[in-house]
């Protein structure tokens, strides 16, 4: 069903389903707003987010598609006991979106990356940023959220070559910079904080990060031209 450019593969609870490409455009066209959460994981983030905004339109996008099972199965209960109708869970890798998400975000999130995708946006790869802008329309918002905590010992065997990401090494005219804006994204601000509230989700990773010790987390911002 990947090859079927007619359908995108989305979870319906333990299973995948597929979603008519004409059924998601009237989605998105009846929608106040579409928002794409890339590297969704669980999907908490954005179920909550469907739910606080029943008009907005949330997309969260995750190859491991098996991780949103139980938030799928949720979102499909009456909204009286936990149903998000406005939340579309689709298995995909943001370098393979659909194209059928082609400029439909209002605004991007990647929360607290892992693999691909978190060398991607630390990296500024071609693939995951022009895959994120891809899904934006022009001048969407992107936020982006990574746990410092991955350059601090003991660092993952897998990220021990991952050059540490900091607000310094994402200043305008930069090499970093140039390279998000080669890829369509113009960085605006990036920054640390200690604080979930300070603008960033409170996501399961974040959480489960933030659960001995307070995260720092590196937060980057950045709009689509
Ligand atoms: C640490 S989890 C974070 C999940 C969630 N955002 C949260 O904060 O709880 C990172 C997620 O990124 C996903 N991911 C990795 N590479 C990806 C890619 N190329 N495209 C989309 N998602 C990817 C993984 O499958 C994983 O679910």
């Amino acid at each position: 069903m990947s090859g079927d450019r007619s359908a995108l593969q989305v979870v319906e609870g333990k299973s995948l389903g597929r979603l008519a490409v004409d059924d998601l455009a009237a989605r998105v066209a009846a929608a106040a707003r579409v928002v794409v959460d890339v590297g969704t994981g669980d999907a908490r983030a954005a179920w909550r987010l469907a739910r606080a905004e029943p008009d907005t339109l949330v997309i969260g996008l995750d190859p491991a598609w098996q991780r949103m099972a139980d938030t799928a199965t949720r979102s499909r209960r009456k909204p009286a006991k936990g149903g998000a109708p406005n939340l579309v869970l689709v298995n995909a890798a943001v370098e393979a979106a659909p194209p059928a998400l082609d400029g439909v975000a209002d605004a991007v999130t990647v929360l607290m990356p892992w693999g691909g995708l978190l060398w991607g946006v630390v990296t500024a790869g071609p693939d995951v940023c022009g895959g994120l802008r891809r899904l934006a329309r022009p001048g969407a918002p992107l936020e982006v959220v990574i746990g410092t905590s991955i350059w601090r010992p003991p660092v993952p065997v897998e990220l021990a070559n991952l050059p540490e990401l900091t607000p310094a090494a994402l200043a305008p005219g930069g090499e970093l910079a140039a390279r998000w804006a080669a890829a369509g994204w113009a960085v605006d601000e990036a920054a640390v904080t200690t604080s979930v509230d300070d603008g960033a989700p409170a996501t399961s990773w974040a959480r489960r990060l933030g659960s001995t010790a307070p995260e720092s987390l590196l937060i980057v911002r950045a709009h689509a031209v």
